[in-house]
């Protein structure tokens, strides 16, 4: 067909052939530098799979080495039936076998039922604080009534719990006060709990020691897409701040993985660092984020200078109150710039519920500890081969997570065996 064109009509494509080739090229081996999928193999595997023995464990955390953690929820008096579903919950499931603390945290002051209800249920093994006002309030950067107008349009506009301002504070809260809060100073790991969520696999191991002892740092269940009107220009000031720091990005690291490269060649591209959504080199944040309602991770990592250095720019840019950044977003974006890969770990054996967002594994064949008194004898779900839960109760087959894209995407990736790529990049 080529050859049947007249000659001006086949210089023209050639023409336009050598113009549009290098770009493509170009766009090619841009969008390659960001695709960085999990290897075969896991590299985060579960610490455990199935059914370790709890006291033999147990017994062995409580040796001087036990780490110092805390189990940490933040509650409202209203919350009461909820929140003793969750200790109810991580007590039968985790807890009556290690004993850790519990703190409480509520912006108002506590309702002497809630504490009577929730340190039974605790087995008298709690601490209820209040947040103080400083830490629940506007940075003194913002001005409040223009907070307060954008919080009513931004309920107006149907933005996910935007238009309320309570949700505003405490997305602040957890992004940065939560961590040099008073009460959680003497402990250096904490396991974020929600009222109202489940866990329904037997945890029969420390996942505080166990991540000490492995160097993690961040430790997550369930990824998920932001909704990106709650932070439409949230990734631009992370990138902002860490192009301010000179904090390096290397090829396999989270925050590779978690950007969505533009399909725009070079200098095109380029521009588009004046639209607020893409970073300076004109590339967009793929919203991929852990969900942080579920954490175990280390307090330290969020008190250092350089994470507290973070907030508090974002704080100063108003965002939490002129848009809805969202802590889990904030903490995600945070771990992917300052955490190794190999730092961060998904609790994949654990069974997390809430809402209807769940993950789910299935139980580890022949490695449910038959017999075990310490689990006792109730009832729990098939055992498949490469399950890795420990007496799962949850039912695997209405799991309603997202075990694809940003699973896959936040999973410890790392750059497959392509060192050519790596001379361009
Ligand atoms: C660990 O210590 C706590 C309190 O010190 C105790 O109640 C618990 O029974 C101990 N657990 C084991 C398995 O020894
Ligand atoms: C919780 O219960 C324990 C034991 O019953 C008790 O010693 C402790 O004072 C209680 N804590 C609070 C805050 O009420």
């Amino acid at each position: 067909m080529f050859q049947s064109l007249p000659p001006p009509s086949r210089r023209l494509i050639l023409i336009c052939a050598s113009i549009i080739l290098p770009f493509a090229i170009e766009v090619f081996l841009h969008w390659r530098r960001f695709d960085i999928p999990r290897p075969g193999h896991d590299l985060d595997p579960p610490f455990y799979a199935g059914c370790q023995d709890p006291a033999a464990l147990a017994a062995a955390s409580n040796e001087t080495d036990r780490p110092n953690a805390v189990l940490v929820m933040l509650a409202r008096n209203s919350d009461i039936d909820d929140a003793r579903h969750t200790v109810a919950s991580v007590e039968d499931k985790f807890n009556r076998w290690f004993n850790y603390p519990y703190v409480f945290l509520n912006d108002q002051p506590w309702d002497p039922e809630f504490v009577r209800v929730l340190n039974q249920t605790a087995r008298g093994n709690a601490r209820f604080d209040v947040i103080s006002h400083d830490d629940w309030t506007y940075p003194p950067s913002v001005d409040k009534e223009e907070a307060r107008q954008s919080i009513l349009e931004q309920g107006q506009r149907g933005i996910h719990y935007g238009g309320l301002e309570s949700y505003h504070h405490m997305c602040r809260f957890f992004s940065g006060k939560f961590y040099t809060h008073e009460a959680l100073q003497p402990f250096k790991w904490y396991w974020r709990l929600e009222p109202g969520v489940d866990f329904s696999c037997s945890i029969t191991y420390d996942p505080f020691a166990e991540m000490a002892r492995r160097g993690k740092v961040y430790g997550w269940t369930i990824s998920l897409w932001e909704e990106p009107n709650t932070c439409p220009t949230l990734f631009r000031h992370v990138s902002d701040w860490k192009e301010s720091q000179m904090i390096p990005t290397t090829p396999d690291s989270l925050w590779t993985a978690m950007i969505q490269a533009s399909w725009l060649p070079y200098p095109f591209r380029r521009w588009m660092r004046w639209s607020p959504l893409h970073d300076q080199y004109g590339d967009v944040w793929s919203l991929c984020h852990y969900w942080s309602n579920f954490e175990i991770a280390d307090l330290d990592f969020f008190r250092s200078r350089q994470y507290q250095g973070l907030f508090e720019y974002l704080d100063a840019k108003g965002g939490f109150y002129k848009e809805r950044w969202g802590d889990a977003a904030v903490h995600s974006l945070a771990v992917g710039m300052l955490a190794r890969t190999d730092q961060v770990h998904h609790f994949s054996d654990f069974a997390y519920r809430h809402g209807s967002f769940q993950q789910c594994p299935a139980n580890a064949l022949g490695e449910q500890l038959e017999g075990s008194i310490a689990l006792g004898d109730g009832l729990y779900s098939q055992e498949k081969d490469g399950g890795v839960g420990c007496r799962c109760t949850c039912d695997s087959s209405k799991t309603i997570n997202f075990p694809g894209y940003c699973t896959n995407k936040l999973k410890q990736p790392t750059r497959p065996d392509r060192p050519w790529l790596t001379w361009f990049l």
